[in-house]
């Protein structure tokens, strides 16, 4: 049997790495073997690591709206580069996905333009309740805000728990970005007269991410996600929760692994997210954290903002970073720092295919043949020309990072290969 494509290289599986070649037939992974299978195309990655393709469950694509920020095309094409092959994005556009013809027509938008598969959030705020069950096909879940952030979508604590039971029926996941507003809104007041890059991670200091967390994980119980936990007390909590809630999970952003707040002195307010970036301490907590399996999830929380915007005083400066185009390049730098291909493969694909129920995130028989193939040692200098996404910068540039991307794979087609998106 003659296979459409043929990769060689090395398979990470959830336990082991294993050399093999992987037969692809009509998007889907048809058989492994050691040696043996041919294909029309073959892709010799001896060097590299075969991983099932890298799902971003937490992505801004800023349609529709914000069109001068970020598209379907650019932002799936970033995704390409960083060798992701699915995306969820998130409500908080313009015009807020808060309802069932919003998501439809993103859908629709999404369809033409998109180069990876997209999937979406519901956003929830305490205008839409009665609509949350009407879109419940067409989202993978429910994204709620506890506090403002870009976009003006805002839930109030009182409302979590009927947000909760709303749902419930539909066994879909509520996400959850947890700063608590009454704390920040008392720190905006009391700091009004700085103007350094750095009062914004003082108007927003790790206690509100934990008072926030603390409160949204007593007052629900079931499919929760915590979403970029930025510090060691916040994900200490969502531990000691775990083990009374087995659907709990979490998500960390590269973001908050690889910069702390001593770094805005130099990179100003193109490190300006929410939540800010913390001390040494945490970010040195997330990374063991993410070493002993205690988060769930690697995503990007892609947020793009024009350079414009970004050179505002801080004040007013847009908070968010594009993470997606350096997504694949900084899962090298994990494993650099001791991160094993094997706990990749769970944060980035296993993990996210599973809260999705997908039929991806192995390279196994009978799954989907999205792949992603890394080559862990060659240098790569992130240099803003060879971005996809529209706003053009990273907050990487400048920074070499050990590897990279070589091949991106969805259903079986390369979309991705020497650094250019082919699709
Ligand atoms: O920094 C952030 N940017 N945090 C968010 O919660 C939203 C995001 C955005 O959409 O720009
Ligand atoms: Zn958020
Ligand atoms: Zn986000």
């Amino acid at each position: 049997m003659v296979y459409d494509l043929v990769i060689e290289g090395k398979v990470v599986d959830l336990e082991n790495i294993f050399e093999a070649r992987v037969g692809i037939e009509d998007g889907i992974i048809k058989e492994i073997k050691k040696q043996g299978l041919g294909g029309e195309r073959n892709i010799n990655a001896k060097n590299s690591l075969i991983f099932p393709g890298f799902i971003d469950l937490h992505v801004h694509m800023r349609v529709p709206g914000w069109e001068h920020k970020e598209d379907f095309s650019t932002g799936t094409k970033a995704a390409a580069h960083g060798g992701v092959t699915t995306v969820v994005d998130m409500p908080n556009t313009i015009v807020p996905a808060t309802n069932l013809e919003r998501i439809l027509e993103k859908k629709k938008l999404a369809v033409k333009k998109a180069v990876v598969d997209v999937l979406f959030y519901g956003g929830v705020s305490k205008e839409n309740i009665s609509e949350l069950k009407k879109m419940s096909d067409e989202v993978i879940g429910y994204k709620v805000y506890v506090c403002e952030s870009t976009g003006d979508m805002y839930l109030p604590y009182e409302y979590v728990e009927e947000i909760e039971s709303e749902v419930s029926s539909s066994n879909k996941p509520v996400s959850f970005h947890c700063e608590d507003k009454p704390m920040i809104e008392e720190r905006k007041k009391k700091l009004a007269g700085r103007n350094d890059p750095e009062v914004h991670c003082d108007i927003r200091p790790a206690e509100s991410e934990v008072i926030a967390i603390e409160k949204v994980l007593s007052l629900t119980k079931s499919r929760v996600n915590i979403c970029h936990v930025s510090t060691k007390r916040g994900l200490e909590i969502i531990g000691e929760h775990k083990q009374k809630n087995k659907l709990l999970t979490c998500e960390v952003a590269p973001i908050h692994l690889f910069f702390t707040r001593k770094d805005i002195a130099e990179k100003k307010n193109f490190l300006k997210m929410n939540p800010p970036l913390r001390s040494e301490q945490d970010r040195k907590s997330l990374l063991e954290g993410l070493m002993k399996d205690k988060i769930d999830f690697l995503a990007s929380d892609h947020a793009p903002h024009t350079v414009e915007e970004k050179e505002n005083d801080v004040w007013s400066a847009p908070s968010g970073v594009p993470e997606l185009d350096t997504y694949g390049s900084f899962v090298t730098w994990l494993m650099k720092m001791g991160v094993s291909p094997q706990t990749i493969m769970k944060m980035c694909s296993y993990n996210p295919a599973k809260f999705l129920n997908l039929n991806k995130g192995l390279i196994e028989k009978g799954k989907v043949a999205d792949i992603t193939i890394v080559d862990p040692k060659c240098p790569t200098k992130i240099t803003s020309e060879n971005l996809y996404t529209k706003c053009k910068w990273s907050p990487f540039e400048g920074i070499e990072l050990p590897g990279k991307v070589v091949y991106t794979i969805r259903n079986g087609e390369v979309i991705m290969e020497n650094e250019t998106v082919v699709s």
